[in-house]
């Protein structure tokens, strides 16, 4: 069985996604050993549910104890670190005990709407601001940037006149949900580097 850890910060309906598709049997032959917050959340309870083990990390415990934290509670044998609405920065240490096995889902099509202070409705806010006609979901390898990582697998949704964040944030959530559970599955049976 591979083993997949997954990090959440928020609703966690794609934490959600990902053990709907292990039940499934949609991704094969792994298991998600471990969910970690770095906050109360509600996608806590999706693991609760479940019966994953649980473990908050307050993000307000300061980068270096908030580091060492992280990686002791991360162990060796992860096969993939899956950031499914992480709002930490991941500390180098971590990134630099697991090339390339931690990925981040972003709400866009990288490289467009990502960086600092880019997450959530804000995302959305700015894509509709631009005037882009389309838009969508990105899946990268996380490295020392923000959202800067090779990417892996996007996909598109169409932008209307009229949307709204809100509106476009509703149309991605479902494509984000089907992107990261296929990308998860082709990284751990191999057809996808
Ligand atoms: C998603 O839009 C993801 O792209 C972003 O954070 C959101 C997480 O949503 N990184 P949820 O907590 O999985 O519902």
């Amino acid at each position: 069985m591979k083993k997949i850890i997954v990090l959440i910060s928020g609703g966690g309906s794609n934490l959600a996604a990902l053990i709907q598709a292990l039940k499934q049997q949609d991704i094969a032959q792994a298991e998600i050993i471990k969910v970690i917050a770095d906050r109360d959340c509600a996608g806590k309870q999706h693991a609760f549910n479940a019966n994953i083990p649980f473990a908050m990390i307050d993000r307000k415990l300061g980068a270096e104890r908030f580091a060492q934290a992280l990686n002791a509670a991360i162990a060796d044998e992860a096969d993939l670190i899956v950031l499914a609405g992480f709002l930490s920065i991941v500390p180098p240490s971590l990134i630099a005990r697991f090339p390339r096995k931690i990925i981040n889902l972003h709400p866009s099509l990288l490289p467009k709407f990502g960086g600092a202070g880019m997450y959530g409705m804000k995302v959305h806010q700015a894509v509709i601001e631009a005037g882009e006609s389309e838009s969508g979901c990105s899946v990268h390898y996380v490295d020392s940037g923000i959202d800067t990582g090779e990417i892996i697998a996007q996909a598109k949704v169409p932008v209307l006149p009229q949307d709204s964040a809100a509106d476009l944030q509703q149309r991605i959530a479902p494509v984000e949900h089907q992107l990261l559970v296929k990308t998860v599955a082709e990284l751990l049976s191999g057809n996808k580097s």
